[in-house]
């Protein structure tokens, strides 16, 4: 247990995160950062932001509900106290991106009403099948469908969106950069303890991998859609020109620039490398990938 611990105590956490690369920041961004007035002010990319944010919140409200069920749920003492991190981790993802929205011009009062209105389906579903593995206090589902499938998955869409981001809109960028080594912390977390544990349990590995088919199938269901919402990556860069603005340099992603992609080949490219990655992850835990049925386009 000594060696699980290493890299997952709070005195690990506190120097890492708070005291690292949190240190210094509001919310995740440098004090005083802005969203583009671009997005403020053109109201088609400006709902595209906030349909974006939505799912980041509802994915995060959904990692919160399930790291802080999980504490109770967990076997082990070293499981509790990384969980409790965790916990504090997507509360804090849960703030950045709700902020995120306000300063989208998101009311307070219309927050959930706008969230509900935006909210991909398949991603409430998703966070359905999750959240019923944790009521059950059944800790190594709920690891896999958090730790594994959530957040293995959820991982490189940030990453994508950092790359999207980062040259254009700072402030976003430096939100996601934070949250991608959460995050990182979190699907390690996830890799160290459940390959044990499925070791122990043989017995869960067959319904273990038909949760990762169904989940995985919620989660490839939302990016497709979630990637068609709203103007193209070329049709943001009309945008941006007419607005006199420089079209992004930098934003290249997985060999893929991103200002110029249409949204079926960023899918692919998306799904492709979560597939591959989340595959590799799988097998290091000792479960085998079942591919689901293809979503709907
Ligand atoms: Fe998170
Ligand atoms: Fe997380």
């Amino acid at each position: 247990m000594t060696d699980f611990l290493k890299g997952y105590d709070i005195q690990y956490w506190l120097e890492s995160c708070p005291q690292g690369y949190l240190e210094g920041t509001d919310r995740g961004h440098a004090p005083g950062a802005k969203e583009p007035d671009l997005i403020l002010e053109n109201p088609e990319l400006r709902e595209q932001a906030i349909a974006t944010t939505v799912q980041l919140v509802v994915g995060e409200r959904c990692a919160l509900a399930a790291s802080s069920g999980l504490i109770n749920a967990a076997p082990d003492e070293a499981s509790k106290r990384f969980l409790a991190t965790q916990t504090l981790d997507e509360a804090r993802h849960v703030e950045v991106f709700t902020h995120r929205l306000f300063d989208l011009g998101v009311k307070k009062a219309e927050l959930e009403d706008v969230i509900q209105a935006h909210a991909n389906p398949n991603l409430v579903r998703f966070a359905e099948l999750l959240l019923e593995k944790v009521d059950a206090k059944d800790f190594v589902a709920g690891v896999v469908g958090q730790n594994v499938i959530l957040e293995g998955m959820a991982f490189h869409v940030f990453e994508m969106l950092h790359a999207a981001n980062a040259e254009a809109n700072p402030k976003f960028g430096q939100t996601l950069a934070g949250t991608i080594a959460d995050e990182r912390r979190h699907v390690g977390f996830g890799e160290n303890r459940i390959g044990s544990l499925i070791r122990e349990h043989p017995e869960r590995k067959g319904d273990i991998e038909r949760l990762q088919r169904d989940m995985s199938y919620y989660m490839l269901a939302t990016f497709g859609e979630q990637m068609r919402q709203g103007p193209s990556p070329e049709e943001v860069q009309k945008i941006v020109a007419a607005a006199g603005g420089e079209p992004a340099q930098k934003s290249e992603w997985q060999g893929v620039q991103l200002s110029n992609t249409d949204p079926e080949e960023l899918e692919e490219v998306l799904g492709g490398t979560i597939l591959k990655e989340f595959k590799m992850r799988l097998e290091r835990i000792g479960i085998e990938y079942q591919t689901p049925e293809r979503p709907a386009a």
